[in-house]
């Protein structure tokens, strides 16, 4: 028996509440991910052979990472989510119990690594930036960080946070917060409803110049849509 099958009804020990995990384990949900999410943020990277993802929970950006590397690894703090992926996605990614502030990975053990829409539950600043000084570690120098998440806006995401972990990062400060975890460049492509940022870590000892870009731009992608809610 699956731990908890692909579509959930609620969660027993998660950092989102019940009507969030029903939320996401929608397929209207996992199809907004993988259709307008995923192929922006990944399009023009070099993902090599070793990929990390943060916080997967149902996992609909997990499977399109996998289909892109020899090697994923998902790192879900949610242990029925991370039982579940894994007997789902068993054989195709290793799915790792652990917790993205505090990784249970070698520095230098991956080649990317990315992030959808789990941020804002990494529940306080100094947390979101102990993640991503983790990140930046385990990466291998010049690897690209990249992911999105929600800007927080709308009454359908305050309704799905009740009770629930909402810290919403303001995009104007992330370029600023990704070069003091330790990456050399941070571009921010800001939305109404979400943004997107892709963070790079320094070669070698010659620490590059510092370089942010800011953009206020989102597309929605493929489907249409701009970024849910969530
Ligand atoms: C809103 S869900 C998004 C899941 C998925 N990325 C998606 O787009 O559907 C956020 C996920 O991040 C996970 N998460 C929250 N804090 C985490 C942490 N510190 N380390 C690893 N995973 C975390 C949650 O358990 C949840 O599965």
């Amino acid at each position: 028996m699956p731990a908890r099958p692909d579509r959930a009804s609620g969660p027993p020990s998660s950092r989102v509440n019940r009507l969030h995990y029903w939320y996401c384990s929608r397929d209207a949900w996992k199809r907004h991910v993988r259709e307008d999410l995923v192929p922006p943020t990944l399009a023009g990277l070099e993902l090599g052979s070793d990929v990390l993802e943060v916080g997967p929970g149902f996992g609909p950006a997990t499977e399109v990472l996998a289909q892109r590397t020899p090697r994923l690894t998902a790192l879900e703090i949610d242990p029925v989510l991370a039982g579940s992926l894994r007997e789902r996605l068993s054989g195709r990614v290793e799915v790792v119990e652990g917790d993205g502030t505090a990784m249970p990975f070698d520095d230098a053990s991956f080649s990317s690594a990315f992030c959808f829409t789990m941020l804002h539950h990494v529940p306080s600043p100094e947390a979101q930036d102990r993640l991503f000084a983790e990140v930046q570690r385990v990466l291998r120098p010049g690897a690209p960080f990249s992911g999105t998440d929600s800007a927080g806006r709308g009454l359908g995401f305050a309704l799905l946070h009740i009770a629930d972990t909402r810290v919403v990062i303001d995009p104007e400060g992330l370029g600023e917060r990704l070069m003091a975890a330790g990456f050399v460049s941070a571009k921010i492509s800001a939305g109404r409803d979400a943004f997107r940022f892709r963070a790079y870590t320094g070669v070698g000892n010659t620490r590059s110049p510092a370089a942010i870009f800011s953009e206020s731009r989102f597309s929605g992608g493929a489907s249409g849509h701009a970024q849910r809610e969530l």
